[in-house]
């Protein structure tokens, strides 16, 4: 047993071929959140950990991801896409600082979890000279497979190298590795590119180690866990996966969901006590929700906080920017973004919040639109508390309505409204007593009304 405490962590966060998409592979979404930052998130966070990321050419936006969330990470260009040994080369410089450990993870496999991380450093202690991650796939094609002879890992091939014996191999290699990192240069520096894809493949170092008279060994874990991401199928299940974990954890924590195989949560979401979500809710990134809030059928919430007591739908969309005070309620087909609604105010139907403000228990009657977009720029619009909007009134932001303001139907508001005021934009009304009548005698002399 040896103590070992310096780590380098190098993630292989380069391109992948079968997405076909614009968006570089690690950059899509698992849960709300980019594959690379489930990675970054369960990779290990020691103190005097050292993290290395290999991002592909014209990646800046990977980069820039990568240092959003780990600012100490250090983040290398590989040049031209040649295998995975070659991706993980890019971090040479990082990798011959020579720490204790190395490990490798890729930016693909979103599932990971930190203490799998943590385990698969153990051999290492004891003597292994590297570590691989396998699992028992139940359709093992495309993975790497892991060859143990007496008890010991002998090679990883990979799918394209395979003979028909090896192909059978159900043990499949996670792309998780921990290497001695006194030796793990030269390994690294050994593997050639003589297969039949021509790529220089990371796994080949298993064969150099035990060329070297030393030892590998292999952990394993669930496939679930290290559902490794090339084309948008297995994207899909992984979010299939997360979703399950999510609301596993979500009811673990007292959430009540009514058929959660129909809810949608996202990574980060949290949530109080007793707080109720309907059947087919969508809940995208940056969702927090207050005890005691109800989230009605059909909602889809992103970006947003809920107060206490809350009730939302069903069918509302709140969009970026929306905050909830305690016990406020927003009905059905209300969309609202950049809205703080206050405390006790009610928008309960048909209506558009956007760019405003709302103040305490004021109520916003069905149908009212805050115009807050002339075509070039945003507009506020600020409606005191208490204040009463009547239905279908248009607010033509930049506008304020004074505290306890009354609003009549129908309006269109192009004025600020002073406290306790009544604004009415109407024309008079005209009332023409039997005029209805009338028409309908003079059109039944000469044509039957249509069938409806
Ligand atoms: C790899 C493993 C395979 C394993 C599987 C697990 C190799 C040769 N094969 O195969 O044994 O079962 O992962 O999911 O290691 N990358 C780069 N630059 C490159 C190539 C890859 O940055 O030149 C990155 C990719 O973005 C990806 C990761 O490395 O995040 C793995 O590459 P990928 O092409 O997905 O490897 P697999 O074919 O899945
Ligand atoms: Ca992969």
């Amino acid at each position: 047993m040896t103590t070992r405490t310096s780590l380098t962590i190098v993630l292989a966060a380069g391109e992948g071929t079968r997405m076909r998409s614009s968006l570089p592979k690690v950059l899509h979404p698992v849960a709300g959140r980019p594959l690379l930052a489930h990675v970054l998130a369960a990779a290990p966070h020691g103190e005097g950990d050292k993290l290395a990321v290999v991002v592909g050419p014209d990646h800046q936006a990977v980069a820039d991801e990568t240092s959003r969330l780990r600012p100490d990470a250090e983040t290398y260009v590989q040049a031209e896409r040649l295998g995975t040994a070659h991706a993980v080369l890019a971090a040479k410089d990082a990798i011959a600082r020579g720490a204790d450990d190395l490990l490798i993870a890729f930016g693909d496999t979103p599932l990971i979890s930190s203490e799998t991380f943590a385990r698969l450093r153990e051999p290492l202690r004891n003597g292994s000279a590297l570590v691989v991650l396998g699992f028992r796939a139940v359709d093992p094609t495309g993975y790497g497979r892991l060859v143990v002879e007496a008890g010991q890992l002998a090679a990883i091939r990979e799918q394209a190298d395979a003979g028909p014996a090896e192909l059978a191999i159900t043990l499949c290699n996670a792309g998780v590795m921990a290497i001695d990192g006194r030796i793990a240069l030269e390994v690294l520096e050994q593997i050639d590119n003589a297969n039949k894809k021509g790529e220089y493949y990371l796994t080949d170092a298993v064969g150099i180690v035990r060329k070297l008279g030393l030892t590998a060994s292999v952990i394993e874990t669930d496939e679930d866990e290290v559902r490794g991401i090339n084309t948008k199928a297995q994207l899909a299940e992984a979010e299939a996966v997360m979703q399950t974990r999510l609301r596993q954890a979500a009811m673990a924590a007292g959430v009540t969901l009514i058929s959660p195989e129909t809810i949608h949560l996202a990574a980060d979401t949290t949530f109080g006590k007793d707080v109720t979500i309907e059947p087919f809710v969508v809940i995208g990134p940056g969702v927090s929700i207050g005890d005691g809030a109800v989230v009605h059928s059909f909602s889809h919430i992103v970006e947003t906080s809920l107060g206490k007591k809350t009730s939302i739908g069903p069918y509302a969309r709140l969009r970026p920017g929306t905050s909830l005070g305690d016990g406020a309620k927003i009905g059905n087909f209300v969309e609202t973004k950049a809205a703080q609604i206050d405390a006790g105010a009610k928008v309960n139907h048909l209506t558009y919040i956007g760019d405003a403000h709302i103040g305490a228990g004021a109520n916003i009657g069905a149908g009212t639109i805050t115009c807050n977009y002339d075509g070039y720029n945003k507009h506020r619009t600020e409606i005191g508390a208490g204040a009463f909007v009547g239905s279908n009134s248009s607010l033509v932001a930049p506008i304020t309505i004074g505290v306890g303001a009354y609003i009549g139907s129908g309006s269109v508001i192009t004025r600020n409204v002073p406290d306790d005021a009544l604004a009415v934009e109407r024309n008079d009304l005209s009332v023409r007593e039997g005029w209805a009548k009338r028409f309908r005698e003079a059109k039944a002399r000469v044509k039957k009304p249509k069938e409806s």
